[in-house]
């Protein structure tokens, strides 16, 4: 992606670190985290100093890297016992998105089957960099089957961030918006504020400014009067599990967007890569759901006039709240979900011979 006209990545190892865009000062400051050790790559996740379900997925994948770096030892059983801790500590550290636990898996896998103590971290290293790498390029993918959906002149809407950030690169959602822009077409983009926590104020609208994509963002509850008078023509979001009926776990408020879109027969399409789905989940109900500290509600955080951020309470003091992270969306308000293979129509039978085990 590209930041102040430099490119970059989301996520990235330079052994024995892992260098991270630090997504929690954005969009007030850019700044390079870097965790030295894969306990701080796990609380970097949970902490959403990384946050996007691709994202954390490399993350989950770098993190098993530095704990096999880690490793000093030559024993093959204490290389093992180490490793699972660290898949444990890792895996541990959000519960939705399946790519965390599918780039963990990724790299777990390769250097098991390929260990000798000499060079099992060079294995791991060398693993979980493919793993950043082929993230990136599926996601390029998605955004070549998604641009081909979107027309000329169209005004497109998004929930969250599903951006470069929330990847190793391109983006899913973001990716078709990208790549026609790239391709010249004329789009405005309906930026989501995504409340609690501001993803599509802070870091949606950061990416599109960055790129220069037209943009504008609207309060979370403003999106059906846009869809109403006519302002929408295309939904697009990322999600975070997918079940293989087709039902989307994706951050909160997108399931309301998906019914208001079928409401207003708006296309509203899901982009995701296959490490999405999960084939052990049937259906929506079994994809559980993080619940998030109450402070992410009770709370707003931002700049002040002298360039520092706050937070500031904005309940009163006796309030409590509850802060679920994401719905589900049922695939029957679902267009399609748009994947590095093309567009999948959102059913079983069409699902299961894309995913495999
Ligand atoms: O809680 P977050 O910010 O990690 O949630 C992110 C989302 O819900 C994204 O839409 C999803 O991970 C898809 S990212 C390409």
């Amino acid at each position: 992606m590209l930041v102040n006209n430099q490119s970059y990545r989301t996520v990235w190892m330079q052994d024995p670190s892992v260098y991270m865009i630090n997504q929690q000062l954005l969009p007030h400051r850019f700044e390079i985290y870097e965790s030295k050790n894969h306990l701080q790559t796990a609380d970097a996740i949970r902490s959403m100093i990384v946050r996007g379900a691709p994202a954390i997925g490399a993350a989950g994948a770098f993190g098993i890297a530095q704990a096999a770096s880690e490793f000093t030892g030559k024993d093959f059983d204490n290389f093992k016992i180490h490793l699972k801790k660290a898949e444990h500590v890792l895996k541990s550290a959000r519960p939705t998105a399946n790519d965390l636990f599918y780039g963990v898996d990724f790299v777990m896998k390769k250097t098991f089957d390929n260990f000798d103590a000499g060079i099992a971290k060079k294995y791991a290293v060398n693993a979980a960099n493919e793993y950043a790498d082929w993230n990136a390029e599926l996601c390029r993918q998605i955004g070549e089957h998604g641009n081909k959906l979107i027309k000329n002149g169209q005004n497109i809407l998004t929930h969250c961030n599903a951006g470069a950030l929330a990847c190793v690169d391109f983006g899913t959602a973001l990716s078709p918006i990208r790549i026609a822009h790239y391709n010249k077409k004329n789009i405005f983009v309906y930026v989501d504020e995504t409340r609690p926590r501001n993803q599509g104020a802070s870091l949606t609208a950061w990416e599109l400014a960055q790129e220069k994509i037209n943009h504008v963002i609207i309060a979370d509850n403003a999106a059906g009067f846009f869809m109403k008078n006519g302002k929408i023509d295309f939904v697009i979001v990322g999600a975070d599990r997918i079940a293989m009926n087709g039902d989307v776990a994706n951050k909160i408020g997108t399931y309301e967007k998906a019914v208001l879109a079928k409401e207003n027969n708006i296309p509203f399409y899901v982009a995701a890569p296959l490490s999405t789905f999960d084939a052990k989940c049937s259906s929506g109900n079994e994809i559980p759901i993080e619940e998030r500290h109450e402070d992410e509600i009770l709370f707003m955080s931002g700049m002040d006039e002298n360039s520092e951020i706050k937070k500031i309470r904005i309940a009163p003091i006796e309030s409590s709240a509850k802060n679920p992270a994401f719905d589900i969306t049922p695939a029957k308000y679902i267009t399609g979900i748009i994947t590095e293979k093309g567009v999948l129509n959102p059913v079983k039978e069409e699902i299961e011979g894309f995913v495999t085990g």
